[in-house]
């Protein structure tokens, strides 16, 4: 299991994703336990992406609570717009945050965390979670994320 994730620092971050979905997609293939399949993706695009945090808020009761995660502790619940996370959520749509010192509102779970994208899991047009992963560099993320990420949701979904 552990050589499933081979991380080539030299290579571009476009080239680490399209090796790293297809180990994704073969981890949670024939695995229908959600938690499970999440607490293994979150791991995967840790090591193999190198980011600061990786980590899934799963929506319960109209509110995000956290679900798996790799990285330092994290914020436990995040209000419906409130944050990065809860603005994702209430908009339906994927958010790239260059600098966080500069969203309003931004929920800050630690102070190393520069840089932010949030992706919504949405099924039946209801958002089931939001992916939110952090990066200890400014500006860190642009639409290869978001490309890459949208097409990993869709794997877990
Ligand atoms: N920054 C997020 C909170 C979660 S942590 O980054 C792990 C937000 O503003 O919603």
């Amino acid at each position: 299991m552990t050589e499933t994730l081979i991380i080539n620092n030299n290579l571009s971050k476009e080239e680490k994703y399209k090796i790293l979905i297809p180990q994704i997609k073969a981890l949670v293939t024939g695995e229908d336990d959600f938690i499970a399949n999440l607490a293994n993706t979150a791991s995967a695009l840790y090591f193999g992406m190198g980011f600061f945090w990786v980590g899934f808020y799963i929506v319960k009761n109209n509110e995000l609570v956290l679900g798996p995660f790799h990285g330092p502790v994290a914020c436990t619940r995040i209000q419906y717009g409130r944050g990065v996370c809860g603005t994702a959520w209430k908009n339906k749509e994927a958010i790239i945050v260059p600098d966080v010192d500069k969203f309003p509102d931004h929920i800050a779970c630690s102070s190393d965390s520069k840089s932010e994208i949030v992706l919504c899991g949405i099924k039946n047009d209801t958002v089931q979670f939001v992916l939110d992963i952090d990066s200890n560099k400014l500006d860190d993320f642009d639409e290869i994320d978001r490309k890459y990420l949208a097409k990993l949701l869709e794997i877990l979904l």
